[in-house]
């Protein structure tokens, strides 16, 4: 089991940091035409990168679950601390979950092409909720772990 922690938390520092570090390139790499090439060669391996961290986030997250018996907390402790922690984590990480299709389905759409007003406002809004959501899971995650 420690080692699909290592694993877990492994995957939540990638995810959270590449995130990060994106959203800080947006705000500091002013010059547009750096913004640009930096993007358009950064952007397909940064999606790859997110992806599999997110898939692995969701792959040893289920085993935790699983291990921790979370299906028996809801079960028989709905009302208890552990359960409403752990159920706001899950709503919140589907939610994110979602963002990040909906931002790469657009970045992968509209890689070296431009995009219209709504993919740009989608784009940017779906950044904007991921990087929110991040560090409410992450907060949540701890909550959790705390009450175990
Ligand atoms: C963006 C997605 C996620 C992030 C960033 C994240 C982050 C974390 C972190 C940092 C911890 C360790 C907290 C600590 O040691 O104080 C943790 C624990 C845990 N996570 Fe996640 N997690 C995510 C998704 C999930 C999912 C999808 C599930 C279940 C379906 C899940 C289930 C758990 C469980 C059960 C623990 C407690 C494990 C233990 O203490 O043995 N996580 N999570």
């Amino acid at each position: 089991m420690q080692i699909i922690l290592y694993i877990h938390i492994l995957s939540a520092t990638a995810w959270i940091g590449g995130s990060l570090l994106l959203f800080a390139l947006g705000i500091l790499l002013r010059d547009r035409c750096a913004q640009k090439q930096t993007y358009e060669h950064l952007g397909p391996i940064y999606g790859y990168f997110e992806t599999f961290w997110l898939l692995s986030l969701w792959a040893s997250g289920t085993y935790l679950y699983l291990y921790h018996g979370f299906n028996d907390v809801f079960r028989f402790s709905y009302n208890s601390d552990l359960s409403h922690m752990m159920h706001d984590k899950i709503y919140m990480v589907i939610l994110l979950t979602l963002f990040t299709f909906i931002h790469l389905y657009i970045a992968f759409k509209t890689h070296t092409c431009s995009r219209t007003k709504l993919q740009h406002l989608l784009s940017r809004g779906s950044s904007l909720a991921i990087f929110v959501l991040n560090l409410i899971v992450l907060w949540y995650a701890i909550g959790v772990r705390s009450a175990l």
